[in-house]
C-alpha cells in the first residue's frame, strides 16, 4: 500500500497555535469520494471546508484564560471517593496531570504526567491530561488503556511520521497528538505504551437505542453535553455520546464518571450481524481482534470502547488519513462498508460489556 497522504512534519508549535498549514486533501481509497464526514463522530455541526485549519489549542499553562471567573477557577474542588483537592487551574494544567484516584492505576511515569522530556522547557502535555490517568480517554480523543504495547508503539510512530491523522482538518487535538508523538523518544513511546497496556479495560459506556434523545449542546470539535431532561430531539441516524454528569466528567475531569451513547434503533442487531458473521459485506472481526474482541497479540481491542472514536477510525482508514502499516489488514474489512454500516458496527461494539481483564 502506498502512502496516499502525508502531513510530514508540519507539526511544530506554529501549527498548534493556528499558523498557516497546507490544507489536507482527503480522498477515498478507490480514488472516488466517499460519503461526507459523519459529523456526530467528529463533534461538528457542519462539514469541513477546503483550507480549514486545526482549531488552536491553549498551551498547557496555569494562567487565567479569557472568560475565567478568577474566584471560580481558584476554588478548591473535591470528588466523591477521593481525598485529593484540586482547583480548576490544577485540573486543566496539562503539564502536571491531576490524579483523583492514584489507586486505580500504576504510578504515573513522567511521560504520562508531564509529557515528553524534549518539551519540558516549553511545558508540553502529559498524556494523562487527555487520555486520563486510567487510559480510558474521552470521546474526542482515544482510549489507549488496555491496548497491546506493540500496537500502541506503532500508532505513536504513525502519528509522528504523519501516516495517521484526522480526516477532519479542524480537529483540535489531532495535530497536538502528532506533535507530541514526534517529540517522544523510542523509550518514552515504549514506557507510555507499557503504562497503558497494564491498565485493565473495564466498561464505562452505557449504550441505549433511542429514536428521541434529550436536547444536546454541541461543544464544536469536542463533545455533546446533555442540556434537556425529556427526550425531544431526533437522533436521526447518529450516535450521540455524552457524559452522564458533565460537571464531573468535563469540568472536574473525574476519571470514574461514565458515559451514555444513544444509538439508532435496530443498530445493535444489525451491527452484531456484521461483526459476528461479516454479513456478506465484511470479515468477522474476531479473526483478528480476538474471540472476545478485546485484542489479540498486537491487534487492538475494540469491545466496549467509545463509538465516536471507533467511527472516526473506520472513516479515517476508509478515506486514507489513517494509513499506517497495520491498516492494510483493515482494507478488506472496510472496502464495502457504508457510513451507516459503520454506525451499526460501532454501536454494537460499544455495547459489548467485556469481562474485566486483569493487568
Ligand atoms: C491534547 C490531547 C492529547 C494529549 C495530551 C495526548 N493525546 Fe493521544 N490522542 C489524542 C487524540 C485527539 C487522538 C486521536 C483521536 C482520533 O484519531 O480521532 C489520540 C490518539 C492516541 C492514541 C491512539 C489510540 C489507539 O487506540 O489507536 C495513542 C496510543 C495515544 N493517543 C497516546 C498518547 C500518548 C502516549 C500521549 C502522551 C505523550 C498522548 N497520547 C497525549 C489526544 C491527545
Ligand atoms: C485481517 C485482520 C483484521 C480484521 C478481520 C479486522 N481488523 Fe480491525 N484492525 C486490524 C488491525 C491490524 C488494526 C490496527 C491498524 C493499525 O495498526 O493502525 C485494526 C484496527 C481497528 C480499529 C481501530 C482501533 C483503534 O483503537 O484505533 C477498529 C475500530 C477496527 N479495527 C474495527 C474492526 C471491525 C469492526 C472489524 C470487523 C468488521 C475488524 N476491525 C476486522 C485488523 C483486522
Amino acid at each position: 500500500m502506498t502512502q496516499r497522504f502525508g502531513i510530514g512534519l508540519l507539526l511544530g508549535a506554529g501549527l498548534l497555535l493556528g499558523a498557516s498549514v497546507a490544507p489536507v486533501q482527503v480522498q477515498a481509497q478507490s480514488g472516488e469520494a466517499f460519503e461526507p464526514l459523519p459529523l456526530w463522530a467528529y463533534a461538528w455541526s457542519t462539514q469541513p471546508e477546503p483550507g480549514d485549519l486545526p482549531v488552536a489549542q491553549p498551551w498547557p499553562s496555569r494562567d487565567l484564560r479569557e472568560g475565567d471567573d478568577p474566584e471560580d477557577v481558584a476554588m478548591p474542588r473535591r470528588v466523591e471517593g477521593s481525598d485529593a483537592v484540586y482547583t480548576r487551574i490544577d485540573i486543566r494544567d496539562a503539564h502536571d496531570v491531576i490524579d483523583w484516584f492514584p489507586g486505580d492505576h500504576p504510578p504515573m511515569p513522567d511521560i504520562i504526567r508531564r509529557g515528553p522530556e524534549s518539551l519540558l522547557s516549553v511545558r508540553g502535555w502529559g498524556c494523562g491530561s487527555c487520555h486520563l490517568p486510567n487510559g480510558k480517554g474521552r470521546p474526542e480523543n482515544a482510549p489507549p488503556g488496555g491496548q497491546p504495547v506493540e500496537y500502541t508503539v506503532r500508532q505513536l510512530q504513525d502519528m509522528a511520521t504523519g501516516q495517521r491523522f484526522s480526516a477532519d482538518p479542524r480537529k483540535p487535538n489531532s495535530p497536538t497528538m502528532s506533535y507530541l508523538a514526534a517529540a517522544m523518544s523510542e523509550a518514552e513511546m515504549r514506557e507510555a505504551a507499557e503504562y497503558f497496556a497494564a491498565m485493565p479495560w473495564t466498561p464505562w459506556i452505557r449504550v441505549i437505542e433511542a429514536e428521541l434523545i434529550p436536547e444536546m449542546h454541541l461543544e464544536e470539535g469536542n463533545m455533546y453535553i446533555t442540556v434537556g431532561e425529556e427526550p425531544t430531539e431526533a437522533l436521526a441516524g447518529r450516535i450521540v455520546e455524552t457524559p452522564v454528569d458533565a460537571f464531573q466528567a468535563n469540568y472536574l475531569r473525574n476519571p470514574r464518571s461514565s458515559w451514555i451513547a444513544y444509538v439508532p434503533v435496530g443498530s445493535l442487531a444489525r451491527g452484531e450481524e456484521l461483526v459476528t458473521t461479516g454479513g456478506g459485506k465484511t470479515i468477522e472481526c474476531a479473526i483478528c481482534h480476538g474471540p472476545d474482541l478485546m485484542g489479540l497479540a498486537n491487534m487492538p481491542g475494540i469491545a466496549g470502547r467509545s463509538p465516536s472514536y471507533m467511527m472516526r477510525q473506520l472513516y479515517d482508514m476508509k478515506v486514507g488519513t489513517r494509513n499506517g502499516l497495520g491498516v492494510e489488514l483493515m482494507d478488506q474489512v472496510i472496502a464495502d462498508l457504508t457510513v451507516e454500516d459503520m454506525t451499526d458496527i460501532v454501536a454494537y461494539l460499544a455495547s459489548l460489556t467485556p469481562p474485566p481483564t486483569t493487568p
